[in-house]
């Protein structure tokens, strides 16, 4: 399988700068030789379709970051996963900690944003992840389970999701769990996937503080099929460092 290099650039850029930057990621992989992993960006809501005329020409995939489940009506501030779809998008993100954090999302909100996405034609990255008391109380694997079976729609297929492990505590902290802790819960996500889904081709994408500088080590974690990069994805140059860093799969 492809592995996945997808930017969350969260609530962060202008007009201007959301261009120059997907003009330098696209300039850069236009330049590329040799395989390499799919590239993604998810720009801010009003800034999709900036980076989607920037990135016109395919080579990078266009992402958004959030859904609502519904397809279209009076839902304020909300946009569905049709209209991502008819902007350009390939990916949403849903289920992003922050989101679940700031806006109270649950297991079965987030479920329902990736059945939206799917429906759309769209590929959610479902997003899921222990904080660090979870972690600390020993309760990593319950945590994944609940938040995998939870998030999950019955139709998810290794072909139609994403799933993404963000640990909570590594978002934006610099700190990352260690190899053999990413493999082990990358393990679990997978097992779990496959009991419910069936086999195939999943990606599960590891996210929390990877930089250029610990992208290759992280990514080559066993089951790692690429990241999900906050910070380090709205500089061009690091940004690139992770993309080269990544075993292509
Ligand atoms: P950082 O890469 O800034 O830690 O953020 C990770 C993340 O939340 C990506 O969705």
């Amino acid at each position: 399988m492809r592995a996945l290099i997808a930017g969350n650039w969260k609530m962060n850029g202008t007009s201007a700068s959301a261009r120059a930057l997907a003009e330098a990621v696209a300039g850069k992989l236009k330049g590329a030789v040799g395989p390499l992993p799919e590239v993604a960006l998810c720009p801010p809501g009003p800034l999709v379709p900036i980076v989607g005329w920037v990135i016109r020409d395919g080579a990078v995939a266009l992402g958004a970051q959030d859904c609502h489940p519904k397809e279209k009506g009076a839902h304020t501030g909300d946009t569905s996963a049709w209209l991502l779809k008819d902007v350009g998008c390939k990916y949403v993100i849903v289920g992003h900690s922050e989101r679940r954090a700031d806006h109270g999302e649950t297991d079965a909100l987030v479920q329902s944003k990736a059945a939206a996405a799917q429906s759309a034609g769209l590929i959610p990255i479902v997003c899921v992840g222990e904080t660090e008391a979870e972690r600390d109380r020993g309760e990593t694997a319950a945590i994944i389970k609940r938040q995998v079976e939870g998030s999950l729609p019955p139709g998810a297929t290794a072909e139609n999701t994403v799933i993404a492990y963000e640990p909570v505590w590594a978002i934006g902290t610099g700190r990352t769990p260690t190899v053999p802790e990413i493999a082990e819960v990358h393990r679990q996500i997978r097992a779990l996937f496959e009991q419910r889904h069936g086999g195939g081709s999943l990606r599960i994408l590891y996210g929390g503080s990877v930089k250029g500088s610990n992208a290759a080590q992280v990514l080559a974690a066993e089951g790692v099929n690429g990241a999900l990069v906050g910070g380090a994805s709205l500089d061009a140059v690091d940004f690139w460092k992770i993309i080269e860093g990544c075993p292509v799969g």
